[in-house]
């Protein structure tokens, strides 16, 4: 990559063009025009990049606009485990390595190739279905990030059956949420987990939640830690003891493109987490063709994608659209900063990473430790860089790229959500000259606008509502138990255009930039948080009349929480009672959700119909003085105002 040129722009070195999948901006536009006139025939044709039983789908896509309900390759038959490992192993890459595991410890590392890993999934397979699990009963999943999570997976994809993945660092109630609503049969979980140095509980967790009534018959144990752990009898199993004991092989089950692959709950705007559904087809066409056009991976290369598989980054760029390339990837047990703050790079230098892709509140707590950290490493084997998860501003941006990418990576910062499954809009980073902190260009096949309230379209430089016109394979196809949540949440606003809560503005050349989310979801390190998961945590302590949680801007973690609470009569304000609230957070919802800041109010901002003003909070809890909040006189009691502005903490 050469330096900035005269417009702050990035333009990509010849070296990178030539090895870049798309290498022109002429050539993406050929593609990208052709795909959007014909999306139907661009994603046909997409299909060739994996492995069908058969290709027999009548239509291609179907929509019923009315019923919010399309389909893609229906009738198609494949198997993503197949696509994932079979094939690879047939084609020559059965030595190759497909997982690299590298472990908290440095010392604690396995290396599955492609012919290994399939070895695994398929006895895993059948220890699935030796516990009864049969196609399309769905299995959960709470594991840390260790090789037996992508294997159940894996196996979970070979036999039909629908896995539910629940990040580990989910608390009980929120993992209880997760589980009942799509009625596991098996859950797979561990003993414990690493983190930081520290020993973390699971399967006590576990315990706790199955102590209520659930659909599960079978929790099978992988032994991490060594920790004591109750297991219960006639329930609980080892892994290793029923892998000792599985059959070698299993033949992948035949499955429709059409058949869910996944549930993966993410928070919403109501309290209640939203099972989105992924298909088999379709997603694997999106993971697949994604990967191949943002991250140019060539073969022997070591890609490395520093997310958790429990969350739908780790899903599609740790798991399914690397090995659906036949990539080698690195997943990784730790974190930044353990045993010390150069722990990313100690361990892409030694594995001589490739691709490395991030998120930016890694990236900015990183830069704050200083760059020493880094440039005693050799990281001369990085190509290029990724962003995921939050806009990342240009100053931070430009500190990845000089200091970690050597001023010579381009970065890709990629946009996209749970629910569209695949990245959506990034740069081609071969084709284009890059503008810090803009996610930059439609993928092939993808067409967004962006709308005003009013809706009518946005021109160059007005922010408004990301849309996506028209749904593309790897779009969740509906919320598990709630189609009418699916419907309202994504296809009201303008019917025929899937809303993603997201705002935007795109500017004369095209050039996408994201503005963080339009609706009640806080972003916490990138992690998605819905204010009203956090409400109904504080409700549901007993001195807690009220509660609103709104964002604020922070400096590592890009916003962190901050709760607005009023108590019932008989309590009294008193630090003792702030702390419990925030730990009656932790303890439902999980650490990721830890409130920054209690404010105990006497009274919140609601207009006349009763909604509390969201908008105001946020502006309050921000530091705005009262001249710079707006129109308050909707409010029911604008008095309210003055005592929230004095008590902010
Ligand atoms: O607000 C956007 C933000 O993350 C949201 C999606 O969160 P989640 O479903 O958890 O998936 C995260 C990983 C794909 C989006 O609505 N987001 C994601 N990537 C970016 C981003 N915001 C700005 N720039 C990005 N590159």
């Amino acid at each position: 990559m050469t330096p900035e040129n005269s417009k702050g722009q990035y333009p990509p070195s010849d070296e990178y063009r030539k090895y870049a999948f798309i290498k022109s901006e002429e050539e993406y536009y050929r593609i990208y025009d052709e795909s959007i006139k014909d999306p139907v025939a661009y994603w046909v044709k997409q299909t060739d990049c994996i492995d069908w039983f058969s290709k027999d789908w009548k239509e291609a896509f179907t929509w019923d606009k009315k019923e919010n309900k399309f389909t893609w390759f229906k009738g198609g038959k494949m198997n993503v485990t197949y696509n994932c490992l079979d094939r690879h192993v047939k084609n020559g890459l059965k030595n190759t390595a497909a997982i690299i595991f590298q472990g908290e410890e440095d010392d604690d590392v396995k290396v599955y190739t492609y012919g290994q890993l399939l070895h695994e999934v398929e006895k895993f397979s059948n220890v699935l279905k030796s516990k009864g699990v049969k196609k399309g009963d769905r299995v959960a999943v709470y594991l840390p990030m260790v090789p037996e999570l992508p294997i159940t997976l894996l196996a979970c994809a070979r036999i039909g059956a629908v896995h539910s993945v629940v990040f580990a660092g989910f608390s009980s109630d929120s993992v209880y949420n997760r589980v009942v609503d799509c009625t596991p049969k098996v859950m797979v979980t561990s003993d414990g987990s690493y983190r930081g140095g520290k020993k973390i509980d699971m399967k006590g967790k576990v315990n706790e939640i199955l102590e209520k009534d659930t659909s599960v018959t079978t929790v099978v144990v992988v032994k991490r830690t060594g920790s004591d752990i109750v297991m219960e009898e006639g329930r609980d199993v080892w892994w290793h003891e029923e892998m000792a004991k599985a059959p070698i092989r299993c033949e992948p089950e035949v499955m429709d493109a059409e058949d869910p692959l996944f549930l993966l709950y993410t928070s919403g705007t109501t309290g209640k987490p939203k099972g989105l559904m992924h298909t088999s087809g379709g997603y694997l066409v999106g993971a697949c063709t994604s990967f191949r056009n943002v991250f140019n991976y060539a073969p022997g290369q070591v890609y490395w994608c520093t997310a958790d598989i429990g969350w739908i980054t780790g899903h599609t760029y740790i798991l399914y659209g690397p090995l659906s390339l036949g990539a080698t990837t690195l997943m990784f047990e730790g974190v930044p900063n353990y045993p010390e703050n150069d722990r990313f790079w100690q361990v892409a230098e030694k594995w001589k990473v490739d691709i490395f892709y991030t998120a930016p509140t890694a990236i900015r707590m990183i830069r704050k430790t200083g760059d020493e950290w880094i440039t005693r490493h050799d990281l001369s084997s990085i190509k290029m860089l990724g962003s995921v998860g939050e806009p990342i501003d240009a100053d931070v941006w430009k500190w990845y790229h000089k200091t970690v990418g050597g001023g010579r990576c381009p970065i890709a910062d990629t946009w996209w959500q749970t629910e569209t499954g695949s990245i959506l809009i990034s740069p081609m980073t071969g084709a284009f000259n890059l503008k810090p902190a803009s996610a930059m260009k439609p993928l092939p096949g993808i067409e967004p606008v962006i709308y005003k309230e009013d809706k009518t379209e946005c021109a160059a430089g007005e922010s408004g509502n990301l849309y996506i016109k028209k749904p593309f394979p790897s779009l969740a196809r509906t919320i598990w138990n709630d189609h009418e949540k699916f419907v309202e949440t994504y296809w009201t606003a303008f019917p025929g255009h899937y809303l993603t809560g997201d705002g935007a503005r795109v500017d004369e050349d095209g050039d996408y930039w994201l503005l963080g989310r339009v609706d009640d979801v806080i972003s916490v390190a990138g992690h998605r948080i819905g204010a009203a998961e956090v409400e109904a945590a504080l409700i549901s302590h007993p001195a807690v009349a009220e509660a609103a949680v709104v964002p604020i801007p922070d400096e590592i973690k890009g916003e962190a929480i901050y709760t607005f609470v009023t108590l019932k009569d008989g309590f009294e304000e008193s630090e003792d009672l702030k702390k419990q609230l925030i730990d009656q957070v932790r303890n439902i919802v999980g650490p990721i959700a830890t409130p920054k800041t209690v404010q105990i109010a006497n009274g919140l901002p609601k207009t006349r119909s009763g909604k509390i003003m969201r908008r105001l909070l946020r502006k309050i809890a921000g530091g705005s003085k009262k001249d710079e909040l707006g129109d308050t006189t909707t409010l029911i009691d604008p008095g309210v105002i003055d005592v929230l502005i004095k008590g902010r903490v």
